[in-house]
């Protein structure tokens, strides 16, 4: 069933984390008939849900927000940080490819290993230093080869509907905590709903391949905590700077995760917006 509407059905896996509902939120703001679903309907690491639901739906294009995202966990769940983001972006690039519709996947600025001093661009070297991001890089090779398939390298992302470092700070900063946040480690954080409108304009655009979406200005996370205080009122005092070696966790980050994202704005035409405003927005409603 293509639509009533003119435009396409989009399938979103992964449609109740927090990527995937803004992705299905924006899709039917503007129109098209959407098909969002996530465990335990619609497991991409079974072939034969995704056969299912393509038969079913009969899909135009789909748009993958699942994903294994427990960072830490990934380092003993190294099985399942493989079937989710190795086999299930394999899975859905091979019913992708026998369908002939475009695939839209989404990655991570952990598939580097932050040691460049400037942003990283697209086809820089790559070298996870933990789990979850060799086994993310693992899955961007079989969507590329898809003719249509497009791979997006994001960062630091906060929407509602999830757990998020914003979402962490600011429950502690309300609730009269002084935080201790790490200052050594750099990236870019990323609105759920500007990451959605760079994901739908890749569709829209006709333009496979390997793009970096994430929003300026670089910071550092304790810069960022500060921002969020400072959007609360709260006096920047109550974040405190510290180190990664001081705060020791299972899987190692790397300490530059900011990225070019030049080739997406030529793509576009449009330079990638602040994350402040979608900042004050978000801690403004829900969180
Ligand atoms: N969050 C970040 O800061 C960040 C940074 C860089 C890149 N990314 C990438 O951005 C994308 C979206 O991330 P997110 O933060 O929105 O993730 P999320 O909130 O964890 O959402 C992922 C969704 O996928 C579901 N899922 C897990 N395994 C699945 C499976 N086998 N089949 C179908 N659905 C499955 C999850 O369900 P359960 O909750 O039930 O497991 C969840 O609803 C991911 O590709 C992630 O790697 C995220």
């Amino acid at each position: 069933m293509g639509s009533g509407s003119g435009k396409p059905r989009v399938l979103v896996p992964g449609a109740r984390g927090m990527l995937g509902r803004a992705m299905a939120a924006l899709l039917e703001e503007r129109g098209f008939p959407v098909t969002a679903v996530d465990l335990p309907e619609f497991d991409i690491t079974r072939p034969s849900d995704i056969r299912l639901w393509m038969a079913q739906d009969r899909p135009l294009a789909i748009i993958n927000c699942a994903a294994m995202t427990a960072v830490d966990a990934a380092e003993t769940e190294q099985e399942l940080a493989l079937a989710v983001n190795r086999e299930g972006p394999a899975h859905l690039a091979r019913a992708a490819a026998s369908a002939g519709i475009p695939l839209l996947h989404v990655s991570t600025d952990y598939v580097f290993n932050g040691t460049k001093p400037g942003p990283w661009v697209e086809d820089d070297p790559v070298d996870p230093i933990n789990f979850y991001g060799s086994s993310k890089l693992e899955g961007e090779r079989p969507v590329l080869d898809h003719e249509y398939g497009t791979v997006v390298r994001t960062s630091w992302l906060f929407g509602p509907g999830g757990p998020n470092f914003v979402r962490t700070i600011a429950t502690k900063l309300k609730g009269g905590e002084t935080v201790e946040v790490v200052d050594d480690q750099r990236g870019c954080p990323t609105s759920t709903r500007a990451l959605a409108q760079a994901l739908l304009t890749l569709l829209e655009s006709g333009k496979p391949g390997l793009y970096h979406f994430c929003q300026p200005p670089a910071v550092t996370w304790c810069e960022f905590a500060r921002a969020i205080a400072d959007s609360l009122g709260v006096p920047a005092q109550r974040v405190r700077p510290t180190t990664s070696d001081r705060w020791p966790r299972p899987a190692r980050r790397p300490a530059n995760s900011v990225m070019a994202t030049a080739k997406y704005e030529r793509m576009a035409g449009t330079p990638v917006p602040s994350w402040e405003f979608e900042l004050m927005n978000y801690l403004a409603g829900d969180l």
